[in-house]
């Protein structure tokens, strides 16, 4: 399938390579800030976990919640991949880069009753439900439109991810998935089972991000396995678990995802067991493939630190603010060997607004670019225009050429949807 192409794109210059001093032509083209992504990258990463996975029966879909550029999504449907989706607006998205709804798998708590009747016409592959009021929806919007379509269930196997708070989803705590000790998980799926315009599909999991560590994976595959089992043995079909996405990279170093040791642990799990396996990887395709350039506006001496004041904001990458994220920074200009602790922080009027606190960072000035790395995910996506600030824009790079992939809007493009009743 062709990719789409922009008119503006350019060459990179150094042949292709994405280092600082491509990154700076790009600065200076597209101005600041500005996100940058490594597509060949994406690529290998995505290959690399088709390839983990190989020797079972798989179909990975790409958590379209990490980076949703309709782009980059075109370019992982070049690989072969499906979409996981959580909203009516990331379905449309997959449908624009062409990707198939039967490799389409639609999460999320809150699907609203629009959302699932679009999923429903067009025929998305598998629609994973997480409480009974929701089975309850979609039994009646499937009868009352006479449509059908495939269910799976996301149960919730509580089990601690040890990551952070605000993204762990395996624990009974969450609002994530059904239960396995009360029984309804069971009587949901006997309900599925039996209604007319409901396929069951089978079950799914998804116990959070950005894990470090196989051992709570292999726990919670461990329970799902067993649940799935038990769901067999009284006579139930379930053809598919979906083990869902949350694989850690590493944000200290640049070092791409290797998914050898846990496409071994999947393997010992499930070899024999007969189950079509569904994988929704995010932050582990694109993570590591994504620079935030930004540049120095003012260098400010507090009375105990440095402030090193940015065009990029927490309204360009929350990450830091958010979650206490910790992303590398470096300077790509050449300032010597001294340096001293800085907080990098945005023009907006909060102090979370930082990118990074007390960083050893060289003696850098006004004008200087700097370099925010492994932004590919859960970045550009959660930008926002607080302080009537526009996006950042983003320019994707593959096979040595940029392409700009979204524009940056003027504050003119902000403003005009608003009405001023008052005039
Ligand atoms: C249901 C589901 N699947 C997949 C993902 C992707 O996770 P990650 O980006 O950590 O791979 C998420 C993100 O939290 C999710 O909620």
């Amino acid at each position: 399938m062709a990719l789409s192409h922009t008119d503006t794109s350019e060459i990179i210059p150094g042949h292709g390579i994405l280092d600082g001093e491509a990154l700076m032509n790009l600065a200076e083209r597209y101005s600041t800030p500005l996100y940058v992504y490594d597509g060949d990258q994406i690529l290998k990463n995505f290959r690399a976990f088709q390839k983990a996975v190989s020797n079972l029966d798989s179909k990975v879909h790409f958590a379209v919640k990490a980076n949703s550029s309709i782009a980059i999504l075109s370019l992982l449907h070049t690989a072969g991949a499906g979409a996981d989706i959580v909203s009516g607006g990331e379905l449309q998205r997959a449908l624009t880069a062409h990707i198939n709804p039967k490799d389409i798998i639609f999460s999320g708590v809150g699907k609203t009753d629009d959302e699932l009747l679009l999923a429903m016409h067009l025929g998305v592959g598998q629609i994973n439900i997480e409480s009974g009021a929701e089975l309850g929806r979609i039994a009646a919007l499937a009868a009352s439109n006479n449509l059908k379509c495939s269910i799976a269930l996301r149960v919730n196997v509580d089990v601690d991810p040890g990551s952070h708070e605000k993204i762990s989803t395996g624990q009974n705590s969450t609002k994530f998935g059904l239960a396995l000790t009360d029984g309804q998980a069971e009587s949901y799926y006997e309900q599925i089972t039996a209604h007319p315009n409901l396929t069951p599909s089978g079950l799914a999991v998804h116990i959070g991000s950005q894990l470090r560590n196989l051992a709570p994976f292999e726990t919670a595959y461990n329970e799902l396995l067993g649940f799935a089992g038990h769901l067999r043995s009284n006579g139930f079909d379930v053809p598919c678990l979906d083990l869902g996405g949350g694989f850690g990279i590493d944000y200290e170093e640049i070092m791409h995802p290797d998914f050898t040791e846990y496409g071994k642990m999947v393997e010992r799990i499930f070899k024999n067991t007969e189950y079509k396996l569904g994988f929704e990887p995010g932050r582990s395709i694109v993570g590591n493939c994504g620079n935030l350039i930004t540049k120095v506006i003012y260098v400010k001496q507090g009375i105990d630190k440095r402030f090193i004041i940015i065009d990029a904001a927490m309204n360009d990458l929350i990450r830091p603010t958010l979650y206490e994220a910790f992303h590398r920074i470096d300077s790509l200009a050449e300032r010597g060997k001294d340096t001293s602790k800085a907080d990098i922080v945005g023009p907006i009027c909060e102090t979370g607004d930082y990118l990074a606190r007390n960083r050893q960072m060289p003696m850098v000035e006004a004008g200087d670019y700097l370099a925010v790395r492994s932004v590919g995910a859960y970045g550009a996506v959660m930008m926002s225009n607080y302080n009537t600030r526009p996006e950042a824009s983003e320019v994707l790079s593959y096979h040595g050429i940029a392409h700009l992939i979204r524009p940056r809007r003027t504050v003119e493009d902000l403003i005009k949807m608003e009405i001023n009743p008052f005039l």
